[in-house]
């Protein structure tokens, strides 16, 4: 008898221009444009087995070897149902040979290689896992954008861990969402010198979610209307042009931009919501005073850090800075080296790479 089981893995991805906000909570279609920088494959990654088998009885999950609820018309349940349609549509309604696989049930396993309880864009990788997999196990003669259309009903921020390197999801102007996909703007071959340090300033599970802070922004924060309408279509202009010509001053000032306007809407939100703490406060203050100096002596900016929802920094830099960067933080920061140790090492120094997907 015929096993049908497919694994795949997928990458973290750190956003330079931030989702921020939903104009459907259900398709999850976002309020703007975002574009992120998928990290390498070997740091921090979901990989995800599925199995598909008519003695099945039921769609069943595992993460991290604990088996987690499929809630009906839940997220899960949502992209699982999507990828057995395309199944049909896509394969068995076209090659009626082809096993009826839509009709089975499915076990999936996942797993993360960096700890959950991080606040490190784990629903991303996850999700971009889950469809991966799926998708290969089902044999499906479709693009990464296209499955990037279903992990985004995982959650919004998976879609762009289905390219590697440097990608934009396009918000789209479609009720039913199917123009609000990722594309790759740049591969990773064409800026291999790009480096993301991790700085892992807690690990503490985060105080407010991404989706009902986010939710809450779009309806408390005046700021947040101006950021859509006026801010981020230019910059996401200007970032793909910086990306482009590897322009890493500008990459950097745009990056550094958009963290500090996403946590300014995130403040504006009522009640107002903190991710950053001191510590945080703090790498800031130095990115500001490394890149002051790089600047003064002509060489452009150096550095750029973003945040999350969460105090943990991503400092974007190029290979030549990683060791006086690390050192730098190191030399300032000498208490965060036995936490940042417990977590996966003092910092991932990660390398973005195209995705298995
Ligand atoms: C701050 O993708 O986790 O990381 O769509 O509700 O699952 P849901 O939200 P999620 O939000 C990510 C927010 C962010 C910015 C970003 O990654 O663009």
């Amino acid at each position: 008898m015929s096993v049908y089981q497919a694994t795949a893995s997928a990458p973290v991805n750190i956003a330079c221009i931030k989702y921020w906000g939903k104009r459907d909570t259900k398709l999850i279609l976002p309020t703007n444009s975002s574009l992120s920088v998928t990290l390498h494959q070997d740091h921090l990654r979901s990989t995800t087995t599925s199995r598909a088998d008519p003695s099945f009885e039921s769609d069943r999950l595992w993460l991290n070897g604990k088996e987690e609820d499929i809630k009906a018309g839940g997220r899960m349940a949502t992209c699982i149902a999507e990828m057995k349609r395309l199944r049909k549509e896509e394969v068995e309604d076209k090659q009626p040979n082809e096993p009826k696989l839509s009709s089975y049930h499915v076990h999936i396993a996942s797993f993360n290689n960096f700890p959950t309880a991080a606040g490190l864009a784990s629903s991303a990788s996850g999700f971009a896992a889950l469809v991966s997999s799926l998708a290969q196990l089902y044999k499906l003669p479709v693009s990464p954008s296209t499955l990037s259309l279903i992990a985004r009903q995982g959650s919004g921020s998976a879609c762009r861990s289905l390219y590697g390197g440097f990608v934009a999801w396009e918000q789209g102007t479609r009720a039913d969402g199917l123009d609000s996909l990722a594309v790759e703007v740049a591969p990773q071959s064409h800026w291999p010198e790009m480096h993301a340090l991790i700085c892992v300033v807690s690990d503490d599970k985060k105080g407010t979610s991404s989706t009902s802070g986010m939710q809450r922004t779009v309806e408390t924060s005046t700021l947040l209307q101006h950021r859509i309408a006026h801010v981020v279509p230019k910059r996401m202009a200007a970032i793909s042009a910086a990306i482009k010509a590897r322009d890493f001053d500008a990459f950097a000032q745009i990056t550094m931009a958009d963290s500090n306007q996403f946590h300014a809407v995130a403040l504006d939100t009522e009640p107002p919501i903190f991710y950053m703490n001191d510590v945080s406060r703090a790498i800031i203050a130095l990115i500001v005073e490394y890149n002051r100096v790089s600047v003064e002596k002509g060489h452009g900016r150096k550095a750029a850090y973003t945040y999350d929802a969460g105090p943990n920094a991503v400092i974007y830099t190029l290979k030549e800075n990683v060791k006086e960067i690390i050192e730098l933080i190191v030399r300032y920061f000498p208490q965060a080296v036995g936490s940042f140790k417990d977590v996966f090492g003092l910092f991932g120094g990660v390398d973005v790479a195209q995705t298995g997907g």
